[in-house]
This record gives C-alpha cells, structure tokens and sequence, in this order.
C-alpha cells in the first residue's frame, strides 16, 4: 500500500480519524485530535517504560531480537567481533562509515591525544573512600569533566561536539584504570600511548614495577572484543537517558555521566555480576536441576538468560563463549565455565526456556572472562561504560541534529487529588496512637 493509514473510530462520539503509518508506526500527536469537546485535551497513549513506544528515528544500530541479529550501522556484529577493532568501530558508530586507512590514523592519534587526564581529575579521584564502588567513581568523575572543559557548552558547534567525543573515547579507560586502582590502594598509572586501545587500558589497570607493560596479545584482543560487542545497543535505558538529559542541551558530560548511572543499575549494566553470584552459589554441577527447579517454580530467575528484546540467542553471547576458550588458554580456566556450560545445556532442552524463549544473553558469560582476566566483580560495569560510550556520543549527537527532537517531557495520568485547600499546621488532627513516621504511608 502506498500510503497506509490506520482508520480509528471513537465510540464516545462515532467520529472517524485517520492517521497516517509511517516506517510501521503512527505518530502519537495523531492521538491528540481524537477528543470529545473541543475545549478538552485529547486522546494519550498510555506507555509505561516506553515498551512499545519507538522516540526516535535512528541510523545506529539494528536489532532484530526474533533473529538474533545485530548490526552497527548495518554491519553484522559477528563481522566487526572476527575483523575489526574497538577504535574503528567506534569511529563506524560515531562517523556513520568505516574509516579509511588514513581517517583511521587521524582517528587512533585524535584518541591518543586524549587519554591523558588533568592533575585535578586525578586529585579529585583520590579524594573518594578507600573502598569507593568503582562505577560511583566513574560517574561522578566524567560529570566533573564538564568543569574542566566549558567549551562543552557549545554543543551546536560540531567542532566541539568532535572534541568532546575525543575526549571522552580518550579518558574514560584512564578514569576507569585510575578508580580500580584507587579501590587497590595502588599509585596511578599513566597512559602509555605506545599501546593500543585496550593495551593501554591494560598498562593502567595491571602495570606494577616494570618500566614498561606488555600486555598480553590473547587477553588484550579478547577485552577489545568485549569492548565491540557492547560499544551500542540500540534504544536501551542508558541510550535513552543521554537523549533524554541530553534533550536540555545540557553538555555531554553531564549526559554520559547520566547515562553511566543508568548503565550502573543491576537491571542494566550488572546483570553480569549476578550471574557470577549465581554461578558460585550454584558451586558444582550436581546442584543444577534443583536451580533449575526454583526457576522452573518461580521462585528465582535464571541470571544471564532471557532478554526484552532477543527472543532468540542473543549473538553477542554466541561471540563471549567463543573468546572465553581463548582467555583460558592464558589465564587458566575459570571454574564457573563447566557449570555455566552445562547449565545452559540443561536449560536449553528444557520445556520451560524454550516455549518461554529464554537464551544466554551477553552477561551469561562476560563476567566469567572477566574474572578470569583479574577483574573484580564491581569492574564490570566500568568496563562496559568505556565501551559503551562511543554509543551514547553517537545517541546524543543525532539527538540533537534531529529536528524533530525537542526537550523530552512526556505526559501523564493524574490519579491525585482534585483540588482542596490548605489547613494551617496548628488545626491539622494528630491521628491518636500512630507514631508520626507511620502516620503517613507513602512511598518515601
Ligand atoms: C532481561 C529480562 C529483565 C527481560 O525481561 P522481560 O522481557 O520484561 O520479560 P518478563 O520479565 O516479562 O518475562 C517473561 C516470561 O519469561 C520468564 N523469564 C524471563 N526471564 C527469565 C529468567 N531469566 N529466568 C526465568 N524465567 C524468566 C518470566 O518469568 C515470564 O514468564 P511468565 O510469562 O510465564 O510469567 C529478564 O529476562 C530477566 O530478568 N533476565 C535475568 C536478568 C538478566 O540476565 N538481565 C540481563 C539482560 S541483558
């Protein structure tokens, strides 16, 4: 059909609309022309979690969860995990292209030229507790960089929407390396621009006495394609909060900062960790139908399976699996591999996981790698905010070069009061008996 519409007929009124379907959906201002009386606001949708509610119009990522597919900027992941590296991917996700070899250069050396963090980023860092969680370091500190570089503000000027989202590729290993260290009780490391990407990031997290770090080729090309798979994903919660602080035209630190707290919330950047927790706990293989069990009666969830959107194996987990062999090789193998291993063989022929459609998703075996290359647990999410910010940089920008975005203020349902009027404090009535905290019930 060359125009499609939707014809939607209003059975308070019996009057006709029709709206006009566009790229699969209808425009939700449609909605507002359906009304009883002129002088009444019209019809809204009604969406909590924006679960079926598409905000933007985007060119960044693909996913196709029935089939299991990802793609950046309609590259397949598989392609970019085997073929490419963080630092062009990240170009692809930020620029829209692959970079020529000679982009590419200007690119690594624009990066480069930003990994170092001025001496008060440092001092700032230091000033947080001994046993500060990393991600709360990481957060806090990307929001102060926008104190430390106010041409930030220029967020209409592309040259400065350039630099910013050099700095921010360049800097975020070396905040990340620097609150890891802090938690240790370890002297900073600087960068070592010799080295690549993750190299580097290697150097400041694990460097000790020597004069210079070699990382190791295995472990530093397995955390670089760690940092593929999760450089973007799509309309998630923390892509759309850095739409959504972004939307204010607040700078970009500021936004990343946002989003990195979102990205901070077990529910999303630390599933990974649960799945270490319940692995542990699971302890040897014998105990695995009885998990299985409580999941099956709904007593618990299975960590790192099911996902809202890949109803199918989601294939950034396909890639871990594979890489977790390779990392093993080098650091010995973690334990947890042989139960995850078999859980997800008993779970995958299990009536309940498949008629439910639940898979591994990306978490079921990152934390296990991680963990095997030296990370703590509370590191995982700090790893995936490093990778995830080129994403958010190219979420943000085609925000605010869309002309069709404006300040996100979404509607609501008012289920309040209707209007009463205020009782001075002295004549309000105590509740006899009811201790004050009490008195009230509410959510805070
Ligand atoms: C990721 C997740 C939050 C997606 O949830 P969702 O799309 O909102 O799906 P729902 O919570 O509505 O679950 C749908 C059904 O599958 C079941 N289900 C979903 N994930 C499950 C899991 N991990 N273990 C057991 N059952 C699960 C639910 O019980 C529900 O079953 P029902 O319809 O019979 O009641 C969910 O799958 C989950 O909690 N997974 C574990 C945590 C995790 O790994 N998160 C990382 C995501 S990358």
């Amino acid at each position: 059909m060359a125009n499609p519409t939707l014809t939607i007929t209003d059975n308070r009124t019996g009057k006709q609309y029709t709206v006009p379907i566009e790229n699969g959906a209808i425009n939700a201002s449609e909605l507002a022309k359906i009304k009883v009386a002129a002088d009444e606001p019209g019809l809204v949708s009604y969406d909590p979690a924006l679960l079926n509610t598409a905000v933007c119009k985007s060119k960044v990522g693909y996913i196709d969860g029935d089939r299991g597919i990802l793609r950046y900027r309609g590259y397949p992941i598989e392609e970019l995990a085997e073929r490419s590296s963080y630092l062009e991917t990240a170009y692809l996700i930020v620029k829209g292209e692959l970079p020529t070899a000679s982009h590419f250069r200007m690119w690594q050396h624009n990066i480069k030229m930003h990994t170092m963090v001025h001496e008060n980023v440092k001092h700032l860092i230091e000033g947080f507790r001994y046993d500060a969680h990393p991600m709360g370091i990481l957060v806090g500190t990307v929001g102060a960089l926008s104190t430390f570089y106010p041409d930030a503000k220029n967020i209409m000027d592309v040259e400065s929407r350039r630099m910013q989202t050099r700095r921010l590729i360049g800097k975020m290993p070396t905040i990340a390396a620097f609150a890891y260290r802090h938690s240790r009780g370890l002297p900073y490391v600087y960068p070592d621009n010799d080295l690549s990407y993750t190299g580097n990031f290697l150097s400041m997290l694990f460097k000790m006495t020597e004069l210079k770090y070699t990382p190791n080729p295995t472990l530093e090309r397995a955390l670089d394609v760690l940092f593929i798979l999760h450089a973007d994903h799509e309309q998630n919660c923390s892509a759309t909060t850095v739409r959504t602080v972004g939307s204010s035209h607040a700078d970009p630190y500021s936004a990343v900062a946002a989003a990195a707290a979102a990205l901070g919330g077990p529910l999303h950047g630390a599933a990974n960790e649960a799945v270490i927790h319940m692995l542990r706990e699971i302890g040897s293989k014998e105990h695995i139908p009885d998990l299985i069990r409580q999941v099956k009666n709904r007593e618990r969830r299975l960590m790192g399976f099911g996902h809202r959107v890949y109803k199918n194996y989601d294939p950034r987990a396909k890639i871990i699996k594979q890489i977790a062999h390779a990392v093993f090789e080098v650091t010995g193998k973690n334990p947890l591999i042989d139960i995850a291993l078999e859980l997800e063989r008993i779970a995958l022929e299990d009536d309940y996981f498949v008629s439910h459609k639940l898979y591994p998703n990306v978490d079921f075996y990152s934390g296990i790698i991680y963990e095997a290359m030296g990370f703590p647990v509370e590191m995982f999410p700090v790893l995936f905010a490093i990778a995830r910010t080129s994403g958010w940089m190219a979420q943000w920008a085609e925000m605010l070069l869309d002309d069709e975005q404006k300040i996100v203020r979404p509607k609501q349902i008012y289920l309040g009061y209707d209007e009463r009027h205020y009782v001075p404090l002295a004549t309000r009535r105590e509740v006899e008996g009811v201790p004050h905290e009490t008195e009230i019930r509410g959510p805070l």
